[in-house]
């Protein structure tokens, strides 16, 4: 699609902050097929900055097994911010502000049914909300995005479930919940 070649361009480009200073380079959503759902992270860690690809790392590898088993076979993975911070901080609100006009243009252009707000930072940047994750999991909210209206499913992020396996299987029914939602609608 064109307007995501052009948002693709856009990152590519982008030094509306600092952490354009110390990524190696700016990691674009990665898009299979016509999707209907975004997975939407926190920002790039060590490995997607490196390859310049979301989600590519230990945490992303359980993602995708995830969205795998559910039955993913259409998506987008993106990220709310599209640079990695120093030392895998946690990106700022105002990096956060800056870099949320392209998941703004990314939902204008695919007009998603559903987003997976992949953790805190996810939840925070797509809804507003600071709540405790534990409070928001597993639950589905209504975003307004450039204009657009979405679902939104609240989920850990992979790297947490990594480190708390405990975790596991409430995140793989979260993804079989989400692709629930978007094929078999009526059936949950
Ligand atoms: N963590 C994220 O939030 N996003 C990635 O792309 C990789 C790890």
């Amino acid at each position: 699609m064109d307007c995501l070649e052009g948002i693709r361009e856009a990152i590519r480009s982008c030094c509306s902050c600092d952490l354009c200073k110390t990524r190696t380079q700016p990691v674009p959503p990665e898009t299979v097929g016509s999707p209907k759902v975004f997975f939407v992270g926190e920002a790039p860690g060590r490995e997607e900055d490196l390859q310049g690809r979301p989600f590519v790392g230990r945490a992303g590898k359980l993602l995708r097994e995830a969205m795998e088993e559910a039955g993913f076979k259409e998506y987008h993975i993106t990220n709310v911010v599209k640079c990695r911070p120093p030392n895998n901080r946690t990106p700022k609100s105002t990096e956060i502000e800056i870099c949320k006009r392209f998941l703004i243009d990314e939902v204008k252009c695919l007009k998603p049914e559903l987003l997976v707000a992949l953790g805190k930072t996810a939840m925070k940047g797509i809804l507003g909300f600071d709540v405790p994750l534990k409070e928001a999991r597993g639950k589905v909210y209504k975003a307004k995005l450039g204009g657009i209206s979405a679902k939104v499913l609240v989920t850990y992020h992979p790297a947490a479930v990594l480190r708390r396996r405990s975790l596991k299987e409430e995140f793989f029914m979260d993804i079989k919940k989400a692709y629930n939602m978007i094929y078999k609608q009526g059936k949950l």
